[in-house]
Order: C-alpha cells, then structure tokens, then sequence
C-alpha cells in the first residue's frame, strides 16, 4: 500500500510585526479585549511590493531543506491561497518558477482557511494513485490586503504568513484519511464581497463574528467524530492536535471534544493571529522545529473556514 508521508517542514512570517497596542491607535479596541476574546497577541503584515509568492517560497525552500530535497525532485506543487499574487497564472505557477522548477502539474487550490487540509487531500490523492512521488504542498496568504482597517470586529483578527510540507510517497503511514467537506450556503456569514462578478472596490472581509463562532465549534466536534470513526480509532489514539488558528476559544472547544489536555494542542495564534490557509502548516512546522512532535507519532490537523469549508487530515508523522 502506498502512502503520502511528510517528510519535511517549513514556514515563514513576514518581519513586519502589529501588535495589540499598535492596533489601539488605528481602531477603538484594547490588548485585553483581544487578548480574551481571541487569543491573539501580535500579527505579521506583508510590507509593499511582499506578494503571497514571496511568503510562499521562503517557507517552500525551508520545507525542501528539511526534506532533502531540490528543485529536481518536485513532481507536484499545490498552493492553497485566497490572497493570490495575480488573477493568473496562479500563485503555485509562479511558486514553481522561483523555485526553478519546470514541466510539473502546479495549482492553487482556493477553501480559505480550510485551504492547505484541502490541498493536502489533493496531493494525497496524487501520491496514493501514483500520478505523483514528491509533491510541494503549501499554504500561503497575505490576508492583510483584504482588510477594512476601520473595522475592528475584522481587522484585529488576521495576519500574513506562510507553510509548506514535502509529501513523498512511501510504504509506511503516512496520511490515514482526509475528510473535505463545504456548504455555500453560508457565504453572508463570512465572505469579501467584492471580485470580478461584483466589481473590485469592495474587497475587505465581512464576518458575523458570532454566527461564524457557534458554526466553527459545532462543524469541528463533528469532524472529529468522523474523523476518529473513519480510522476505527479513539479520541485517545491521537497524539497531537494541530487546529487552524483563528481563535483560542475555538481551538479549546476542539481539545475538549477529544478531552485532549491543552499541552498535546499546537497553539501559535498568539504569534500571528488568523493566516487562513496558512495556519495549519505554520502551528505542524513550529511544532516539529521545536522537538514536540516525534516521528510515529499520531496527528489531527484540521480547519474550518468560508465557504463555509472545513476539513481534517489524520496522519502518522
Ligand atoms: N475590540 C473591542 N471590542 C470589540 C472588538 C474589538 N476588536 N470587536 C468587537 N467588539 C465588541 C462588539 O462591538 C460587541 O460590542 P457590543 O456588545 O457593545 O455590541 C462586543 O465586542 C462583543 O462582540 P461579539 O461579536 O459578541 O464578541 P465575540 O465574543 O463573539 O468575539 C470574535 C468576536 C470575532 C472574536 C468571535 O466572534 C470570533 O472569533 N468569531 C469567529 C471568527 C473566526 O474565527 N473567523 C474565521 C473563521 S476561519
């Protein structure tokens, strides 16, 4: 049987900080409010001229490094991004061509901040059917860009960066089973309203923050029980939970699903609060460069976002 491994971890968050107190003097909010309503401490924003591509290739070429791997092994590139460089071609395009990679299939794949557990189960479908050996999968946003900077229910909340995982095929385990679900029958919950159907001046995200709260807790318990009953497993199998990091409330929500102590829960929102399709491959990178998560050991990622959008990926790390 033929499995997708991980075999190498990168991220990057660009140098440019906001913090809490910095955000005090743009819109009528406090540190203490975000702090206990979201968790989050700081963000990271893309200065002028830094692209989704820019974020996406750092963090590409440190999960190559860590993988071993060069330009020549590539044979797949997927980039989840809602915050593409270009209409087109597509971020994962020019991805390839700065990595100096040539002839390969390269796409993005667009579920927001359910994007990289939905471009994992792509490139999980390549590895396992043979079209591919090595893909290059990664998550990359410069979500800044589609903020309304006077509104505080939004613009406290999100932050740029960027992961990226190698995944080789291979014959030990690997990734056990993905789950990729969406309703758009959600869209006014959470949605940038502007594009080119609806003309591009209202490009700044909407949310009814609240709505989106109660949506986000219930989809994610529920995923977790499929999750865990797909693979005959029990909540007590899984080693680390690595959630997408939009608020602390909703990731404690999740870890009291799977009665998981908070010390086997990634945590990185603090550092830069929602990055979409980022946040997942970020929090799995910080916490295999630290030493946390060990090889053999037991992963749920997973993630919820517009659409609505939401997704696991069960794996042995
Ligand atoms: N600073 C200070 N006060 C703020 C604020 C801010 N940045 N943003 C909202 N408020 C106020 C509201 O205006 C409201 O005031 P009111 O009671 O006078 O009307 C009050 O805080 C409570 O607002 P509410 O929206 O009920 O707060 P909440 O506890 O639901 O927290 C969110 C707001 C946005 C943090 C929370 O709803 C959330 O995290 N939602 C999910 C967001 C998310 O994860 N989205 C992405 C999914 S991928």
């Amino acid at each position: 049987m033929t499995y997708s491994r991980i075999t190498g971890t990168g991220s990057y968050l660009p140098e440019n900080v906001l913090t809490n107190k910095d955000l005090e003097k743009i819109v009528d909010t406090s540190d203490q409010w975000i702090q206990e309503r979201t968790g989050i401490k700081k963000r990271h924003i893309a200065v002028d001229g830094q692209a989704t591509s820019d974020l996406a290739e750092v963090a590409s070429k440190n999960a190559m490094e860590a993988a071993g791997r060069t330009a020549d092994d590539i044979d797949l590139i997927v980039v989840a991004t809602t915050t593409p460089d270009k209409i087109f071609p597509s971020t994962a395009c020019l991805l390839q061509r700065r990595l100096g990679i040539h002839g390969c299939a390269a796409f993005d794949v667009q579920a927001v901040c359910t994007g990289f557990v939905y471009a994992m189960g792509v490139a999980d479908q390549f590895i396992r059917n043979g079209t591919a050996r090595c893909a290059l999968v990664v998550g990359a946003e410069t979500i800044s860009r589609l903020l309304d900077w006077n509104d505080r229910s939004t613009c406290v909340l999100f932050g740029d960066g960027a992961g990226a995982v190698i995944l080789e095929s291979s014959d030990e385990p690997g990734i056990l089973s993905t789950h990729l679900h969406a309703d758009g029958a959600y869209e006014d919950l959470l949605h940038v309203p502007g594009g080119l159907g609806n003309g591009l001046e209202d490009l700044a995200v909407e949310m009814r923050g609240n709505e989106v709260f109660r949506m986000a807790v219930n989809t994610l318990g529920r995923i977790v029980d499929e999750t865990l009953d797909a693979n005959g497993m029990q909540k007590s199998d899984v080693d680390w939970l690595v959630p997408h990091q939009a608020n602390i409330r909703i990731i404690q929500a999740t870890a009291r699903k799977l009665g998981m102590d908070m010390d086997h829960v990634v945590v990185t929102v603090d550092e830069h609060g929602n990055t979409s399709a980022a946040s997942v491959p970020l929090a799995l990178d910080t916490a295999v460069r630290d030493g946390r998560i060990q090889r053999g050991e037991t992963l749920l990622l997973e993630a919820f976002g517009g659409g609505f959008t939401w997704g696991s990926v069960l794996l042995k790390y």
